[in-house]
């Protein structure tokens, strides 16, 4: 089977796409045909050694996939061969078959193409326990969406509206404040030609947001710093921009702000069952129409780099989808 990785750590145009062996799916694993791949931002960094997970050398990129169980590993039981399922390989997702653990595969909901289901479960999941579980946002709050285009972005507005919240979105282009703004953002502010601290302000009577949901970091996150509520959240996502930011706590003192991490990955081993019922309650609103999954593009096998390199120049809009 053919499939795309990398034999040194580097930029996405080190990856080669290889015939190798097919995978035996070991206890508790499912082999899976793969018809659908999502690219994350995550997977640049894991290219180049940046990621918290360094997986052994030759691998290839690739977390959240799509696709029909070819073969069930001992111990497995509740699947059968030919079952669509959405997926949580990790890494070596860019592939005609994939690998992942029985635990993590759920049954593709009816109606749900490839191309959504596998972009469905990180995105959506990171920005449902970020607002939900973690900041508490309530009816009526006023959330901030960094970023509000991107592939979590879209995802939080979303997410932000069907928790009841007034939702104002920054992005870099109108182009992408109006695709935040068709789902679902009452308001936008380009990032490129406005401040951001003084339009927060100036939207929220001076007051400033309850709830901040920052994929960006560096100088965002400093603006969410100084345009946050009395007792406001403000989320720490990633750092889109490339800047780590540093927490000055007397301004976290001051102003009775909590700053909360949010890092979906580790929900997996730590808190599985808060995981499942994020999970259910997504895919309940996705059935009933309250979250409208946007993929934009869609690369081959042979195009991975490309899919990749397209997120990172800041090009991508919703999500960005690989199909071998
Ligand atoms: N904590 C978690 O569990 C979790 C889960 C998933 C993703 N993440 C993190 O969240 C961040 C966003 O991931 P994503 O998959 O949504 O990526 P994405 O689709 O590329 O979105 C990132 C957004 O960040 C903005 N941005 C600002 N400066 C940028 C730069 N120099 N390069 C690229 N984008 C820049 C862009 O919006 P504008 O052009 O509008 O500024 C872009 O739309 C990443 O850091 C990722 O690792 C974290």
């Amino acid at each position: 089977m053919r499939i795309a990785r990398i034999h040194a750590l580097g930029e996405p145009e080190s990856l080669v796409i290889e015939d190798v062996e097919a995978p035996v799916p070991g206890p508790g694993q499912l082999l899976v045909e793969v018809s659908a791949c999502a690219v994350n931002f995550a997977d640049s960094l894991i290219l180049q050694g940046k990621y918290q997970a360094k997986p052994e050398l030759p691998f290839g990129p690739g977390a959240e996939i799509c696709g029909r169980i070819i073969e069930l590993g001992p111990e497995v039981s509740g699947f059968e061969a030919g079952q669509r399922v959405i997926g949580l390989p990790g890494i070596n997702g860019y592939a005609e078959q994939a690998l992942i653990s029985a635990a993590s595969a759920v049954p593709v909901p009816e109606g749900m193409s490839d191309e959504i289901a596998a972009s469905f479960p990180i995105a959506y999941g990171t920005s449902h326990l970020a607002l939900g579980h973690k900041a508490h946002l309530k009816p009526g709050e006023t959330l901030v969406v960094h970023g509000a285009a991107g592939g979590v972005g879209l995802t939080a507005v979303e997410i932000g509206k069907a928790l009841g919240a007034r939702v104002i979105a920054t992005a870099s282009t109108d182009e992408k404040l109006a695709i935040a703004k068709a789902h679902g953002a009452d308001e936008g502010i380009n990032s490129t030609t406005e401040d951001l601290r003084v339009r927060i302000k100036e939207l929220t009577n001076g007051r400033g947001a309850n709830v901040i949901y920052d994929p960006v970091g560096g100088e965002v996150f400093n603006a969410s710093l100084r345009a946050i509520d009395f007792e406001g959240r403000i989320l720490v996502i990633g750092f889109a921009g490339g800047t780590i930011p540093h927490i000055p706590a007397n301004i976290v003192m001051v102003k009775n702000i909590d700053i909360l991490g949010l890092n979906w990955g580790s929900y997996q081993t730590q808190r599985p069952e808060v995981l499942r019922a994020s999970f259910r309650q997504l895919i309940d609103w996705y059935l009933e129409g309250k979250i409208k999954p946007y993929v934009s593009k869609v690369f081959s096998l042979e195009d991975t780099a490309q899919a990749i390199r397209h997120v990172m120049d800041r090009k991508a809009e919703g999500k960005v989808v690989v199909k071998p």
